[in-house]
Protein backbone atom coordinates (compact mmCIF):
# COMPACT_ATOMS: atom_id res chain seq x y z
CA UNK A 1 0.00 0.00 0.00
CA UNK A 2 3.10 2.33 0.44
CA UNK A 3 4.55 1.78 -2.92
CA UNK A 4 0.55 2.25 -4.28
CA UNK A 5 0.65 5.42 -2.15
CA UNK A 6 3.79 6.96 -3.62
CA UNK A 7 2.66 6.03 -6.96
CA UNK A 8 -0.58 7.58 -6.67
CA UNK A 9 0.51 10.77 -4.82
CA UNK A 10 -2.05 9.78 -1.48
CA UNK A 11 -1.81 10.38 1.95
CA UNK A 12 -0.30 7.06 3.17
CA UNK A 13 -2.68 6.57 6.42
CA UNK A 14 -1.15 2.75 5.20
CA UNK A 15 2.17 1.61 6.78
CA UNK A 16 2.93 3.30 10.46
CA UNK A 17 5.27 5.42 10.43
CA UNK A 18 4.79 9.95 11.57
CA UNK A 19 5.23 12.49 9.14
CA UNK A 20 7.09 14.86 11.97
CA UNK A 21 10.50 15.05 13.15
CA UNK A 22 11.75 13.10 15.87
CA UNK A 23 12.93 15.16 18.84
CA UNK A 24 15.06 17.54 18.00
CA UNK A 25 17.79 16.73 20.69
CA UNK A 26 18.23 13.48 19.20
CA UNK A 27 18.71 14.36 15.44
CA UNK A 28 21.13 17.34 17.22
CA UNK A 29 23.16 14.35 19.13
CA UNK A 30 23.16 12.64 15.87
CA UNK A 31 24.96 15.40 14.15
CA UNK A 32 27.51 15.34 16.95
CA UNK A 33 28.02 11.59 16.58
CA UNK A 34 28.61 11.48 13.15
CA UNK A 35 31.60 13.71 13.66
CA UNK A 36 33.08 11.92 16.79
CA UNK A 37 31.81 8.28 16.31
CA UNK A 38 31.11 5.75 17.57
CA UNK A 39 30.86 4.34 13.66
CA UNK A 40 32.31 0.54 14.00
CA UNK A 41 30.91 -2.79 15.75
CA UNK A 42 29.25 -2.52 19.05
CA UNK A 43 29.38 -5.59 21.54
CA UNK A 44 26.62 -8.01 20.03
CA UNK A 45 24.42 -7.09 22.80
CA UNK A 46 24.50 -3.55 22.28
CA UNK A 47 26.58 -0.39 23.21
CA UNK A 48 26.95 -0.13 27.37
CA UNK A 49 25.26 3.28 27.77
CA UNK A 50 22.59 2.33 25.68
CA UNK A 51 21.74 -0.43 27.62
CA UNK A 52 22.07 1.05 30.96
CA UNK A 53 19.81 3.91 29.99
CA UNK A 54 17.27 1.49 28.48
CA UNK A 55 17.35 -0.58 31.90
CA UNK A 56 16.87 2.78 34.13
CA UNK A 57 14.07 3.83 31.69
CA UNK A 58 12.32 0.49 31.30
CA UNK A 59 12.66 -0.18 35.27
CA UNK A 60 10.96 3.10 36.04
CA UNK A 61 8.16 2.14 33.93
CA UNK A 62 8.50 -2.06 34.70
CA UNK A 63 8.80 -1.12 38.57
CA UNK A 64 12.06 -3.14 39.06
CA UNK A 65 15.39 -3.39 38.74
CA UNK A 66 16.76 -4.36 35.16
CA UNK A 67 20.43 -5.74 34.74
CA UNK A 68 21.53 -4.15 31.43
CA UNK A 69 24.34 -6.90 31.56
CA UNK A 70 22.23 -9.80 32.22
CA UNK A 71 18.89 -8.92 30.76
CA UNK A 72 18.34 -6.69 27.85
CA UNK A 73 19.79 -7.19 24.16
CA UNK A 74 19.54 -4.27 22.00
CA UNK A 75 17.78 -5.49 18.44
CA UNK A 76 17.03 -4.18 15.12
CA UNK A 77 13.55 -2.85 15.82
CA UNK A 78 11.23 -4.76 18.45
CA UNK A 79 10.97 -7.24 14.64
CA UNK A 80 14.25 -8.57 15.38
CA UNK A 81 13.80 -8.76 19.18
CA UNK A 82 10.57 -11.39 18.52
CA UNK A 83 11.93 -13.29 15.75
CA UNK A 84 15.17 -13.67 18.27
CA UNK A 85 12.94 -14.48 20.86
CA UNK A 86 10.73 -16.85 18.92
CA UNK A 87 13.71 -18.55 18.02
CA UNK A 88 15.21 -19.11 21.19
CA UNK A 89 11.95 -20.25 23.16
CA UNK A 90 10.54 -22.62 20.52
CA UNK A 91 11.90 -25.62 18.79
CA UNK A 92 10.24 -26.61 15.25
CA UNK A 93 6.42 -28.16 16.14
CA UNK A 94 5.82 -26.39 18.56
CA UNK A 95 2.64 -24.11 18.91
CA UNK A 96 2.20 -20.01 19.41
CA UNK A 97 -1.29 -18.62 20.75
CA UNK A 98 -2.34 -15.17 18.82
CA UNK A 99 -4.89 -13.19 19.34
CA UNK A 100 -6.73 -12.30 16.35
CA UNK A 101 -6.61 -9.60 14.63
CA UNK A 102 -3.27 -9.30 14.46
CA UNK A 103 -0.19 -7.72 13.84
CA UNK A 104 0.48 -9.80 10.05
CA UNK A 105 4.39 -9.73 10.83
CA UNK A 106 3.94 -12.45 13.80
CA UNK A 107 2.09 -15.32 11.35
CA UNK A 108 5.30 -15.18 8.93
CA UNK A 109 7.98 -14.77 12.24
CA UNK A 110 6.05 -17.98 13.58
CA UNK A 111 6.46 -19.60 10.41
CA UNK A 112 10.02 -18.70 9.87
CA UNK A 113 10.18 -20.58 13.50
CA UNK A 114 8.35 -23.70 12.20
CA UNK A 115 5.80 -23.48 14.63
CA UNK A 116 2.33 -23.55 14.57
CA UNK A 117 0.04 -20.57 15.37
CA UNK A 118 -3.44 -21.09 17.68
CA UNK A 119 -5.53 -18.42 16.79
CA UNK A 120 -8.33 -17.23 19.62
CA UNK A 121 -10.39 -14.25 18.37
CA UNK A 122 -10.88 -11.04 19.93
CA UNK A 123 -14.61 -10.18 19.41
CA UNK A 124 -15.46 -6.88 17.94
CA UNK A 125 -16.73 -3.75 18.59
CA UNK A 126 -14.81 -4.27 22.56
CA UNK A 127 -12.07 -6.89 21.27
CA UNK A 128 -12.59 -8.76 24.52
CA UNK A 129 -11.37 -12.77 24.37
CA UNK A 130 -13.69 -16.03 25.78
CA UNK A 131 -11.44 -17.11 28.86
CA UNK A 132 -13.05 -20.50 28.15
CA UNK A 133 -12.02 -20.48 24.28
CA UNK A 134 -8.82 -19.06 25.41
CA UNK A 135 -7.76 -21.95 27.70
CA UNK A 136 -8.93 -24.40 24.70
CA UNK A 137 -6.27 -22.95 23.00
CA UNK A 138 -3.65 -23.49 25.78
CA UNK A 139 -4.81 -27.03 26.58
CA UNK A 140 -3.46 -28.09 23.28
CA UNK A 141 -0.57 -30.07 22.59
CA UNK A 142 3.13 -28.57 22.44
CA UNK A 143 1.80 -25.42 22.82
CA UNK A 144 4.88 -22.86 24.00
CA UNK A 145 3.85 -19.56 24.21
CA UNK A 146 1.53 -17.29 23.87
CA UNK A 147 2.47 -13.51 21.60
CA UNK A 148 0.88 -10.57 22.70
CA UNK A 149 0.60 -7.38 21.11
CA UNK A 150 -0.23 -4.79 23.91
CA UNK A 151 -1.38 -1.90 23.30
CA UNK A 152 -2.81 -3.91 20.18
CA UNK A 153 -2.11 -3.18 16.73
CA UNK A 154 -4.89 -3.21 14.84
CA UNK A 155 -7.53 -2.73 17.58
CA UNK A 156 -6.45 -0.90 19.62
CA UNK A 157 -7.07 -2.85 22.45
CA UNK A 158 -5.10 -2.07 25.79
CA UNK A 159 -5.49 -5.23 28.06
CA UNK A 160 -6.74 -4.61 31.34
CA UNK A 161 -5.19 -6.17 34.38
CA UNK A 162 -7.58 -8.73 34.92
CA UNK A 163 -7.21 -10.02 31.55
CA UNK A 164 -3.08 -9.99 31.91
CA UNK A 165 -3.99 -11.75 35.29
CA UNK A 166 -6.30 -14.29 33.76
CA UNK A 167 -4.09 -14.91 30.77
CA UNK A 168 -0.74 -15.06 33.71
CA UNK A 169 -2.55 -18.16 35.42
CA UNK A 170 -2.80 -19.72 32.24
CA UNK A 171 0.67 -19.43 31.61
CA UNK A 172 1.68 -20.74 34.71
CA UNK A 173 -0.88 -23.42 34.72
CA UNK A 174 0.39 -24.82 31.08
CA UNK A 175 3.95 -23.32 31.81
CA UNK A 176 3.68 -21.50 28.80
CA UNK A 177 5.90 -18.39 28.15
CA UNK A 178 4.49 -14.94 27.01
CA UNK A 179 5.72 -12.84 24.28
CA UNK A 180 4.90 -9.33 24.35
CA UNK A 181 5.17 -6.66 21.64
CA UNK A 182 4.93 -3.33 23.63
CA UNK A 183 5.96 -0.77 20.81
CA UNK A 184 2.88 1.16 21.59
CA UNK A 185 3.70 1.01 25.31
CA UNK A 186 3.35 5.14 25.71
CA UNK A 187 0.76 5.76 23.35
CA UNK A 188 -2.73 5.25 25.45
CA UNK A 189 -5.69 7.01 25.91
CA UNK A 190 -7.71 8.64 28.66
CA UNK A 191 -7.86 6.32 31.90
CA UNK A 192 -6.54 3.34 30.00
CA UNK A 193 -3.34 2.17 31.46
CA UNK A 194 -0.54 0.23 29.97
CA UNK A 195 0.43 -2.92 32.14
CA UNK A 196 3.73 -4.67 31.57
CA UNK A 197 3.28 -8.71 31.60
CA UNK A 198 6.15 -9.32 33.34
CA UNK A 199 5.36 -6.98 36.45
CA UNK A 200 2.30 -9.36 37.27
CA UNK A 201 2.81 -11.77 40.05
CA UNK A 202 5.07 -14.87 39.02
CA UNK A 203 5.40 -13.71 35.44
CA UNK A 204 9.24 -12.38 35.23
CA UNK A 205 10.59 -16.18 34.95
CA UNK A 206 8.57 -16.47 31.64
CA UNK A 207 7.85 -13.54 29.94
CA UNK A 208 9.72 -11.47 27.28
CA UNK A 209 9.45 -7.97 26.44
CA UNK A 210 9.71 -6.86 23.32
CA UNK A 211 9.64 -2.80 22.17
CA UNK A 212 11.76 -0.31 20.39
CA UNK A 213 12.36 3.44 20.16
CA UNK A 214 10.54 3.33 16.95
CA UNK A 215 7.59 4.85 18.42
CA UNK A 216 8.43 6.64 21.33
CA UNK A 217 10.55 8.90 19.63
CA UNK A 218 9.20 8.97 16.06
CA UNK A 219 12.61 7.26 14.89
CA UNK A 220 10.77 3.90 12.61
CA UNK A 221 13.92 4.09 10.10
CA UNK A 222 16.57 4.09 13.05
CA UNK A 223 15.51 0.65 13.76
CA UNK A 224 16.64 0.67 17.16
CA UNK A 225 15.04 -1.89 19.55
CA UNK A 226 15.62 -4.48 22.54
CA UNK A 227 14.37 -7.56 24.46
CA UNK A 228 13.98 -7.78 28.12
CA UNK A 229 14.03 -11.05 29.80
CA UNK A 230 15.26 -13.16 32.73
CA UNK A 231 18.81 -14.25 32.68
CA UNK A 232 18.24 -18.00 31.38
CA UNK A 233 16.10 -16.82 28.56
CA UNK A 234 17.64 -13.66 27.73
CA UNK A 235 21.34 -16.05 27.28
CA UNK A 236 19.52 -17.59 24.37
CA UNK A 237 18.07 -14.38 22.85
CA UNK A 238 21.72 -12.98 22.83
CA UNK A 239 22.61 -16.08 20.62
CA UNK A 240 20.27 -15.50 18.14
CA UNK A 241 20.81 -11.72 18.41
CA UNK A 242 24.77 -12.14 17.57
CA UNK A 243 24.25 -14.57 14.64
CA UNK A 244 21.41 -13.00 12.96
CA UNK A 245 22.91 -9.50 12.84
CA UNK A 246 26.10 -9.17 14.88
CA UNK A 247 24.62 -5.78 16.63
CA UNK A 248 22.78 -2.45 16.04
CA UNK A 249 24.15 0.69 14.29
CA UNK A 250 26.68 2.31 16.78
CA UNK A 251 25.70 5.77 15.93
CA UNK A 252 22.44 5.70 16.44
CA UNK A 253 22.25 3.46 19.72
CA UNK A 254 24.85 6.61 20.90
CA UNK A 255 21.83 9.31 19.56
CA UNK A 256 19.53 7.32 21.00
CA UNK A 257 20.40 7.69 24.81
CA UNK A 258 19.81 11.63 24.12
CA UNK A 259 16.22 10.18 24.39
CA UNK A 260 16.52 7.73 26.65
CA UNK A 261 17.41 9.98 29.26
CA UNK A 262 14.34 12.20 28.61
CA UNK A 263 12.65 13.36 31.82
CA UNK A 264 9.27 11.68 32.24
CA UNK A 265 7.54 14.87 31.68
CA UNK A 266 8.13 13.72 27.70
CA UNK A 267 5.90 10.81 28.24
CA UNK A 268 2.98 12.64 29.23
CA UNK A 269 3.46 15.11 26.20
CA UNK A 270 3.75 12.49 23.83
CA UNK A 271 0.61 11.03 25.26
CA UNK A 272 -0.79 14.22 24.93
CA UNK A 273 0.30 15.12 21.42
CA UNK A 274 -1.42 11.21 20.32
CA UNK A 275 -4.71 12.11 22.05
CA UNK A 276 -4.72 15.46 19.96
CA UNK A 277 -3.62 13.28 16.50
CA UNK A 278 -6.59 11.04 17.78
CA UNK A 279 -8.99 13.68 18.72
CA UNK A 280 -8.73 15.50 14.63
CA UNK A 281 -8.85 12.06 13.04
CA UNK A 282 -11.46 10.47 15.09
CA UNK A 283 -13.62 13.55 15.18
CA UNK A 284 -13.32 13.83 11.36
CA UNK A 285 -14.19 10.39 10.55
CA UNK A 286 -17.24 10.82 12.57
CA UNK A 287 -18.28 14.19 10.59
CA UNK A 288 -18.08 12.11 7.32
CA UNK A 289 -19.91 9.16 8.77
CA UNK A 290 -17.64 6.37 8.29
CA UNK A 291 -17.88 4.33 11.60
CA UNK A 292 -14.78 2.73 13.43
CA UNK A 293 -13.78 1.74 16.71
CA UNK A 294 -11.96 4.12 19.02
CA UNK A 295 -8.50 3.26 19.66
CA UNK A 296 -8.11 2.78 23.88
CA UNK A 297 -3.96 2.77 22.85
CA UNK A 298 -1.26 2.88 19.50
CA UNK A 299 -2.07 5.03 16.38
CA UNK A 300 -4.64 2.90 14.45
CA UNK A 301 -8.43 3.00 13.86
CA UNK A 302 -10.07 0.17 12.04
CA UNK A 303 -12.88 1.73 10.33
CA UNK A 304 -16.24 -0.24 8.85
CA UNK A 305 -16.67 0.23 5.23
CA UNK A 306 -20.10 -1.78 5.01
CA UNK A 307 -21.82 1.17 3.16
CA UNK A 308 -19.11 2.02 1.12
CA UNK A 309 -18.25 -1.25 -0.06
CA UNK A 310 -19.28 -2.46 -4.01
CA UNK A 311 -21.35 -5.07 -4.69
CA UNK A 312 -18.73 -8.44 -4.71
CA UNK A 313 -15.92 -5.74 -3.96
CA UNK A 314 -13.06 -7.17 -1.82
CA UNK A 315 -11.59 -4.92 0.70
CA UNK A 316 -7.73 -5.25 -1.33
CA UNK A 317 -10.10 -4.06 -3.67
CA UNK A 318 -11.66 -1.17 -2.16
CA UNK A 319 -8.30 0.01 -0.55
CA UNK A 320 -6.68 0.13 -4.11
CA UNK A 321 -9.70 2.26 -5.13
CA UNK A 322 -9.48 4.60 -2.23
CA UNK A 323 -5.93 5.55 -2.99
CA UNK A 324 -6.36 6.00 -6.63
CA UNK A 325 -9.68 7.92 -6.63
CA UNK A 326 -9.51 9.39 -3.60
CA UNK A 327 -6.20 10.05 -2.45
CA UNK A 328 -5.97 8.20 1.07
CA UNK A 329 -4.22 5.13 1.68
CA UNK A 330 -5.43 2.15 4.01
CA UNK A 331 -4.78 -1.32 4.93
CA UNK A 332 -7.43 -3.94 3.99
CA UNK A 333 -8.76 -5.73 7.26
CA UNK A 334 -8.22 -9.06 5.60
CA UNK A 335 -4.39 -8.68 6.66
CA UNK A 336 -5.00 -9.06 9.98
CA UNK A 337 -7.90 -11.23 10.75
CA UNK A 338 -7.81 -15.11 10.44
CA UNK A 339 -11.95 -14.72 10.89
CA UNK A 340 -13.29 -13.78 7.06
CA UNK A 341 -13.98 -10.08 6.99
CA UNK A 342 -14.48 -8.14 4.46
CA UNK A 343 -15.28 -4.83 5.56
CA UNK A 344 -12.87 -3.20 7.35
CA UNK A 345 -9.78 -0.99 6.49
CA UNK A 346 -6.93 0.06 9.32
CA UNK A 347 -6.20 3.75 9.17
CA UNK A 348 -3.43 5.45 11.15
CA UNK A 349 -3.28 8.87 12.63
CA UNK A 350 0.72 9.16 13.27
CA UNK A 351 0.34 12.44 11.13
CA UNK A 352 0.67 16.13 11.52
CA UNK A 353 -2.28 18.69 11.62
CA UNK A 354 -2.44 19.46 8.16
CA UNK A 355 -1.68 15.99 6.92
CA UNK A 356 -4.94 14.79 8.93
CA UNK A 357 -6.74 17.88 7.47
CA UNK A 358 -6.12 17.07 4.06
CA UNK A 359 -6.47 13.24 4.29
CA UNK A 360 -10.31 14.40 6.40
CA UNK A 361 -11.19 15.99 3.73
CA UNK A 362 -9.93 13.47 0.86
CA UNK A 363 -12.08 11.09 2.30
CA UNK A 364 -15.02 13.68 3.06
CA UNK A 365 -15.36 12.24 -1.10
CA UNK A 366 -15.39 9.01 0.04
CA UNK A 367 -18.89 8.21 -1.40
CA UNK A 368 -18.03 9.14 -4.96
CA UNK A 369 -16.19 5.76 -4.95
CA UNK A 370 -19.74 3.98 -5.18
C1 LIG B 1 2.66 -4.11 16.70
C2 LIG B 1 3.95 -3.76 16.05
N1 LIG B 1 5.04 -4.42 16.42
C3 LIG B 1 6.23 -4.16 15.85
C4 LIG B 1 6.34 -3.21 14.86
C5 LIG B 1 7.68 -2.97 14.26
O1 LIG B 1 8.43 -2.29 15.19
P1 LIG B 1 9.98 -1.97 15.02
O2 LIG B 1 10.08 -0.73 14.21
O3 LIG B 1 10.40 -1.76 16.42
O4 LIG B 1 10.63 -3.14 14.38
C6 LIG B 1 5.23 -2.49 14.44
C7 LIG B 1 5.34 -1.50 13.38
O5 LIG B 1 4.39 -1.01 12.81
C8 LIG B 1 3.99 -2.78 15.06
O6 LIG B 1 2.88 -2.12 14.72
Amino acid sequence: MTRLAIANNAINLAQGFPDFDPPKAMTDRLKEVSDKGPHQYPITMGAPNYRAALAKKCGHFMNRTINPETEIVATIGSTEAMVDTLFALTNPGDKVIVFSPYFENYIAQIIMANCEVVFVPLIPPAFNFNPEELEKAFKQPDVKAILICNPSNPSGKVFTEAELKLIASLCIKYDVYAIMDEVYEHIVYGENKHIYMNSISGMWERTVSCSSLSKTYSVTGWRLGYAIAPEPIMQRIKQYHDFNTVGCPSPLMEAAVTGLEFPLSYYDELKAHYTHMKTIFTEGLKDIGIPFTDPQGTYFVLADISSFLKKNQTDIEFCEELTAKVGVSAVPGTSFFKEKVNNIIRLHYAKKDETLYKALDRLSGIRKML
